[in-house]
């Protein structure tokens, strides 16, 4: 089955290599650029302030070449320091209120799921260098689906927010979530929960990076977040909910993949393969990219892929399996029929 409306999505959305966090599409984003913006207007003042002085002083007291003595030296001013001191207490007081009211805006807490909320909850872990997503409640419905790498999520309309609510986890090392236009950073620590929100009225794809250094492949860490109409949402949860299809015209396919080890690590719902170790490919082709966001899903990407992971993502926790060309194109068909 085609995504139609999700190709549509990705061919016009307003360039989702759009980075820039001054460009928010979330209100948790919009929050964080006004406070970005107070605190560069203050810190930006104290500079040209500061600057100001330092090049007075240094022209104004320079030694002059005509009498080359020292101008007054003066020790100790109370107004002065009192003046120095209380200013900068102040302006870091008022950065703090600030602060602390975009916290309050940035970390709402998780409510219960409830039916009609239209709210999506998912569980976000971290893995040395991909995503694992479970989709855990939508509109108050528990779902139970793990996806890897593609986030989705419907869009909001004004008046009838549709929030999703991150719990983070990590499986190894420290890693971050950050898609900048969608909001801050959030860590996700072994042995810790963090949670976050997301919220935008505009869809599209969203584009973001781990943001703390997780090893090797930490800079091939990305994340895709496809923002879609609640419809195309729903369609996309139906079919990703559905166990694999099965195919006749790929057994041999079949076969060959589960004769291999490849059911040790990844999950196909539906089938013996239950893998927690690795992305799972119940619905492989409804993804656009391989690796994390690395490179395209196509099916070439996806020989070279199986052929040898290493050449494409050294380190990544997948061997190459050294198939025969036979064995290969089998097992690219079988994938290839995880719709
Ligand atoms: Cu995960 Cu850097």
């Amino acid at each position: 089955m085609a995504f139609p409306a999700q190709a549509a999505i990705l061919a016009d959305c307003v360039a989702p290599e759009n980075l820039s966090i001054f460009q928010p599409a979330s209100p948790a984003g919009e929050s964080i650029v006004s406070l970005s913006m107070l605190v560069l207007a203050i810190t930006g003042g104290i500079l040209v302030v500061v600057g100001s002085v330092l090049l007075y002083c240094v022209f104004r007291f320079r030694v002059s070449s005509s009498d080359g003595k020292e101008p007054p030296q003066v020790y100790g001013s109370v107004p002065i320091e009192v003046a120095w001191t209380a200013a900068p207490a102040m302006i870091v007081f008022i950065l703090v209120l600030v602060t602390t009211r975009t916290l309050w805006e940035v970390k709402i807490p998780e409510p219960q799921p409830a039916t009609g909320d239209n709210t999506l909850f998912v569980t976000v872990v971290g893995r040395q260098w991909w995503w694992e997503y479970r989709y855990d409640y939508y509109n108050g419905r528990q779902l139970g689906f793990t996806t890897a790498n593609e986030l989705h999520m419907p869009v909001s309309a004004a008046g009838e927010p549709r929030r999703v609510y991150l719990k983070l986890k990590s499986a190894d090392v420290c890693h971050s979530f950050w898609v900048p236009r969608l909001g801050g950073k959030t860590d996700l620590i072994p042995g810790r929960v963090n949670t976050m929100w997301l919220q935008t009225e505009t869809p599209g794809l969203y584009l973001g990076q781990c943001a703390e250094y997780c090893g090797t492949q930490h800079a091939n860490m990305l994340l895709n977040v496809i923002v879609e109409s609640p419809e195309d949402f729903d369609r996309w949860l139906e079919q990703e909910s559905a166990p694999a299809l099965v195919n006749e015209t790929v057994h041999r396919g079949r076969e060959t993949f589960f004769r291999l080890s490849c059911v040790n690590c990844h999950a196909i719902r539906g089938t013996s393969a239950r893998g927690t170790y690795a992305p799972d490919l119940t619905h492989l082709m409804s993804r656009q990219t391989l690796a994390s966001g690395q490179i395209p899903n196509t099916r070439d990407n996806l020989r070279k892929w199986i052929h040898d992971p290493q050449a494409i993502k050294p380190g990544n926790l997948m061997p190459a399996f050294g198939l025969a060309e036979r064995e290969l194109d089998d097992v690219l068909s079988y994938l290839e029929s995880l719709r």
